[in-house]
């Protein structure tokens, strides 16, 4: 899978890519992100990269010029371009949409482009030309799309076929399944006065496989009823939920 980020900060973006399964994606060469910096382009004498806003208000915009020829000169060396600008003013990032991603960057060779903004956001004319796609991970807001372009390139690398290796597998993962995941303990039995559920003692493989159903949708129904409200739950399932 190859990425490309476009940022006013590269090391912010490069640092945290080099750790943990990321970093050992990238060492691998099972992923290549390249990261460039937005200023670079800039061709006026102080390399400004924003601006005021038209119209007033507080804060600053980055300017289209340093931004188009910054995606342009990326477009130019992919085959398959997909330019992606953070917002928080996107849609909403979710596990469907990443597997899509991947999907299309695996199978297809499509290249991401993420565009990260900074400041109180970016030229609406960029987004509207230049951009296929606004993203927004979650709804809060940040100081810039650098954080967000490393949660989808992280989300992203760990379903690239090999990344994890064998032992997991994504698909088994609770989102995948529209659901929160079980909860997990290891060792020791007891901790402080705090014991294991029994049943995971048991080696009843069948009794454990229903018990960590039915703590996973109980938990989403209590933790998150708009994903709750989605599922379509089977006779078994509502037994459960009841027991
Ligand atoms: N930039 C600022 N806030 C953001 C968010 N929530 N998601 C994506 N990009 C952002």
């Amino acid at each position: 899978m190859k990425a490309h980020v476009l940022t006013l900060f590269p090391e912010l973006v490069k640092q945290p890519m080099e750790h943990s399964i990321v970093g050992r994606a990238l060492s691998r060469g099972q992923l290549t992100v390249d990261v460039l910096d937005i200023r670079s382009f800039a061709t006026n004498k102080h390399a400004k990269v924003d601006d005021s806003p038209y119209g007033g208000g507080p804060g600053m915009v980055m300017t289209p010029q340093p931004l188009v020829d910054a995606i342009e000169a990326t477009r130019a060396l992919c085959q398959k371009p997909w330019v992606i600008a953070f917002s928080p003013a996107g849609r909403l990032l979710d596990q469907a949409r990443v597997r899509q991603l991947v999907a299309e960057s695996v199978t297809d060779g499509r290249e991401c482009i993420f565009v990260c903004g900074r400041y109180e956001g970016i030229d609406e004319r960029v987004l509207d030309g230049w951009c296929d796609e606004i993203m927004s991970i979650g709804d809060y807001v940040l100081s810039g799309g650098e954080l967000a372009a490393l949660v989808v390139i992280d989300a992203m690398a760990r379903l690239v076929p090999g990344v994890l290796g064998n032992a997991a597998s994504p698909d088994e993962e609770s989102l995948e399944q529209g659901l929160l995941e079980y909860p997990q303990y290891s060792r020791p039995e007891s901790f402080r006065g705090h014991p294991v559920p029994e049943v995971l003692l048991s080696g009843d493989h069948a009794r454990i496989a229903s018990w960590r159903r039915a703590r996973a949708l109980a938990r989403t129904r209590e933790r998150r009823p708009d994903l709750f409200a989605r599922l379509t739950l089977s006779a078994a399932d509502k037994k459960l939920l009841e027991s």
